[in-house]
């Protein structure tokens, strides 16, 4: 059983019925929920529990006075408190009238101090909460208490300067024109502001010079459909000329109109950037509820929809996604398998596509598309050495 402390405080009420909900929530999933008001906690509250949900109003552009003075009755006994526990998982709520972002930079900083990490989007109310509101505390509530502990949580926080890691000035992606343009601008704006990072949209119509500018290594991510992509991988026809073919190719994140059915893929190539991955993910994770209104399919670029695409997906896992699952508790021996099975196949296509090429050179065979006798000798070559089909679920 996890022991969360739920710890808050609320003049009018409004931010203690997200945390009673919250908490209650966390108690039928089976946690040890704790509920203190700050006036009422003290200093052990904090180092014996396993997770933290903190929750306040918005007061002046700050978090409440009197939730601020727990954390000042302490004095230097934090610098002590630090080294009593790890690092510690944690997420808070709050109502405030107009919105609660400016409360973000001091709960955060405090935290970080503290050896917390942030992991789940923060749930904001405005004023008295209304029945979603207390539906996302509840799902807070329950995300906490089922999350494994782990020995390190990823940190969702924007990097701050002295971090060692810090982001790049751009990021390129390489999408759909039209559709692809609008949702990688419906997330990337808002990341651009946050972060400062400028997100560069290339548009493309044809997939085939997508991927190819992936395998290229011109791009960090691109996005294809399911069936795009295992075409791609298989090196099948349109995708079988000598600067084509596969990529090996690992899965990000996935947005889709209609929750599982024909999702887009956001893919990177095996070397980029783990740290640049975890950091996208991990911001994509945290921002959902800010990014969701922004396009419409964006509203299932969720976990919830990612875990369900990576049960049966044929694409290995980013290690950069690996890192990040890992660190909220949901990397499960069944994901390490499959992916790993995965990768085997697609590093092997990539691998084979290549070999069949030199082959192809040896016997003066052009490697075009349009070439069927180009198109016989890849495709016997693939049965020769009995390559599995990739399978689209
Ligand atoms: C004195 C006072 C100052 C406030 N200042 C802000 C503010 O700066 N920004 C904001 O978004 N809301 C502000 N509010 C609105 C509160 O955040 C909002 O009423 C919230 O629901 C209070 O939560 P609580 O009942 O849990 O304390 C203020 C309210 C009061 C009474």
């Amino acid at each position: 059983m996890k022991r969360i402390l739920f710890l808050y405080y609320s003049h009018s009420g409004h931010t203690e019925k997200m945390i009673l909900a919250a908490a209650e929530e966390a108690r039928q999933a089976g946690a040890e929920a704790i509920v203190k008001k700050t006036p009422d906690a003290v200093r052990e509250d904090l180092v014996n529990c396993e997770a933290v949900i903190l929750g306040t109003g918005n007061y002046f552009q700050k978090e409440a006075g009197m939730f601020r003075d727990y954390w000042d009755r302490y004095d230097y006994d934090w610098l002590k408190m630090k080294t009593e526990f790890g690092i510690k998982p944690y997420a808070w709520v709050v109502s405030a009238g107009v919105g609660g972002d400016s409360c973000t930079l001091t709960i955060n900083n405090l935290m970080k101090d503290l050896n917390f990490r942030r992991i789940f989007p923060t749930v904001i109310a405005f004023e008295d909460p209304t029945e979603d509101d207390l539906v996302n505390c509840r799902k807070l509530g329950r995300q906490m208490a089922e999350l494994k502990p782990a020995d390190d949580y990823p940190d969702l926080d924007p990097p701050s300067k002295q971090g060692r890691w810090k982001w790049p000035e751009k990021v390129r992606v390489i999408t759909q024109k039209g559709i692809g343009v609008e949702i990688a601008h419906a997330w990337g704006d808002l990341l651009a502001q946050e972060v400062g990072t400028k997100l560069v949209v290339a548009p493309e119509t044809d997939t085939v010079n997508r991927f190819k500018m992936m395998k290229a290594g011109r791009f960090h991510y691109a996005t294809g459909t399911r069936t795009e992509t295992s075409q791609m991988i298989m090196a099948n026809r349109i995708y079988s000329d000598r600067d084509s073919g596969p990529f090996p190719a690992r899965a990000v994140w996935i947005c889709s109109r209609s929750g599982a059915d024909s999702p887009i893929l956001l893919l990177a190539h095996k070397d980029t950037n783990k740290f640049l991955v975890y950091r996208s993910v991990g911001w994509l994770h945290q921002n959902y509820d800010r990014i969701k209104g922004r396009h419409e399919w964006l509203k299932s670029a969720n976990l919830d929809t990612l875990l369900v695409e990576l049960k049966h997906t044929f694409l290995p896992v980013h290690d950069g996604l690996k890192l990040f699952l890992q660190g909220v508790g949901l990397w499960t021996n069944a994901f390490e398998e499959s992916s790993e099975a995965n990768a085997v196949l697609v590093d092997r296509y990539c691998q084979a596509f290549q070999e069949c090429q030199d082959m192809a050179d040896e016997k003066e065979v052009a490697v075009r598309h349009d070439n069927p006798e180009w198109l016989e000798t890849w495709g016997n070559y693939k049965r020769e050495i009995s390559i599995p089909l990739i399978k689209v679920v």
